[in-house]
C-alpha cells in the first residue's frame, strides 16, 4: 500500500517523503483477543499489508489527516469508527485525546500490531471486513484514511460497503474519506522498475523500495508492485514483492455513488485541511450525512 504514496502525498500524509530511522513507538501493552466480524468475503489485495512493522517504518505521521479528525471527533458524543485502520496511525493518537475508537481491519497482523502499541488505550479493535461487518454499536462519525476506499475495485463492492456504513450511523451521522484523485499522470503504465524510496526499519534493516505499475482504464484500476530489498544478517540480499490494485474514481462518480446509496449533501475537498477541490488537488477527500429516513 505503501506505494500508493508516491503519487497520494496528500492522501497519506507525505509520510514516504520523510522516511529516515523512523523509529516505531516502543511496544507498550498486552495483544489479548480480537474480535472477529462477518469476514466472509475473499480479498486477495491485502498482500502489502503483511509486515506491520514495515508498514509503521513507512507510513507515521498523523498529520494531516489527524488534526481535522481530532476537531470532529471532539464534535461528537459516543464512539468513532475508523475503518481500514491498519496499525492504528489515527485511532492511536484520536484515543491518547480521549476519544473512544472503534478500529476495523481486515489484516490481523496489522491489528496484533496497533492493539499491542496501544496498551489500555479505550480502543476496540475489530477484525473485519469494511464490505461486510455488523457490529453493535452506532455512530456519529464514521472515517476512513490512507484510500482504503480504493482497496475495493468494484461497484458491488462500494455500494456493500457505504451499505454497512449507513447501516452503522445514526441519523445525519457523518461518514469522511479519502482518496487519490485520478490525474492522468499517475494512471500510466511504468513497465520498467523504478526507485520510489529508501529507510531503515527499527530492526535496522535498510530497505529499498521501487515498483512498476499497470493502469486498465475500463475498470479505471491502477495495478502496482511493490519490491523491496534489504540485506539480512548474514549478508543475503532479501527481495520481497507486494501487488496491489486501486480503483480510482473521478469527483462526478462518487457523488453519483453516494447520493445513490443514500448519503446527503456529499461534499468534497482537496486535502484534509478542508480546502476547495480543485483540478490541482492531488487527493479528493469526500464528506457526506447520511440520508434522514
Ligand atoms: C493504506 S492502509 C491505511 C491504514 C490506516 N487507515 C492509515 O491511515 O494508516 C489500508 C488499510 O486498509 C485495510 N483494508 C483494505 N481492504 C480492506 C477491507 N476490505 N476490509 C478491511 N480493511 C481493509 C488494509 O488492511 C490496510 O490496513
Amino acid at each position: 500500500m505503501t506505494r500508493i504514496y508516491l503519487s497520494l502525498q496528500s492522501v497519506c500524509g507525505s509520510r514516504r517523503w520523510s522516511i529516515c530511522n523512523t523509529a516505531v513507538p516502543p511496544s507498550v501493552g498486552r495483544f489479548t483477543y480480537l474480535e472477529k466480524r462477518r469476514c466472509v468475503m475473499t480479498n486477495s489485495n491485502l498482500s502489502d499489508y503483511a509486515d506491520p512493522v514495515v508498514y509503521d517504518a513507512e507510513n507515521n505521521q498523523f498529520e494531516p489527516a489527524g488534526p481535522t479528525l481530532l476537531k470532529m471527533a471532539q464534535q461528537v458524543t459516543g464512539p468513532v469508527l475508523d475503518l481500514g485502520c491498519g496499525t492504528g496511525l489515527m485511532s492511536i493518537p484520536l484515543a491518547k485525546q480521549g476519544i473512544d475508537m472503534v478500529s476495523m481491519d481486515a489484516v490481523p497482523e496489522m491489528l496484533a500490531h496497533g492493539k499491542k502499541k496501544a496498551g489500555d488505550l479505550p480502543i476496540r479493535w475489530v477484525e473485519g471486513d469494511v464490505r461486510n461487518f455488523q457490529l453493535d454499536q452506532k455512530f456519529e462519525l464514521i472515517y476512513s484514511t490512507g484510500a482504503v476506499f480504493q482497496h475495493l475495485l468494484t461497484r458491488a463492492e462500494h455500494e456493500a460497503c457505504l451499505a454497512c456504513v449507513q447501516e452503522h450511523l445514526v441519523e445525519n451521522g457523518r461518514f469522511i474519506f479519502d482518496l487519490a484523485f485520478p490525474h492522468p499522470k499517475w494512471l500510466g503504465n511504468v513497465e520498467a522498475e523504478e526507485e520510489w524510496f529508501s529507510y531503515t526499519t527499527p530492526d535496522e534493516r535498510d530497505v529499498r523500495v521501487s515498483g512498476f505499475q499497470e493502469y486498465d482504464p475500463i475498470r479505471q484500476v491502477k495495478m502496482e508492485t511493490a519490491v523491496r530489498r534489504w540485506t539480512d544478517a548474514t549478508g543475503i540480499e532479501m527481495t520481497k514483492k507486494a501487488p496491489l490494485s486501486l480503483r480510482y474514481f473521478y469527483p462526478q462518480e462518487i457523488e453519483a455513488l453516494m447520493h445513490y446509496n443514500g448519503f446527503l449533501n456529499t461534499s468534497f475537498f482537496g486535502d484534509w485541511q478542508l480546502t476547495p477541490l480543485t483540478a490541482e488537488s492531488t487527493m479528493i477527500l469526500v464528506l457526506a450525512k447520511k440520508e434522514m429516513t
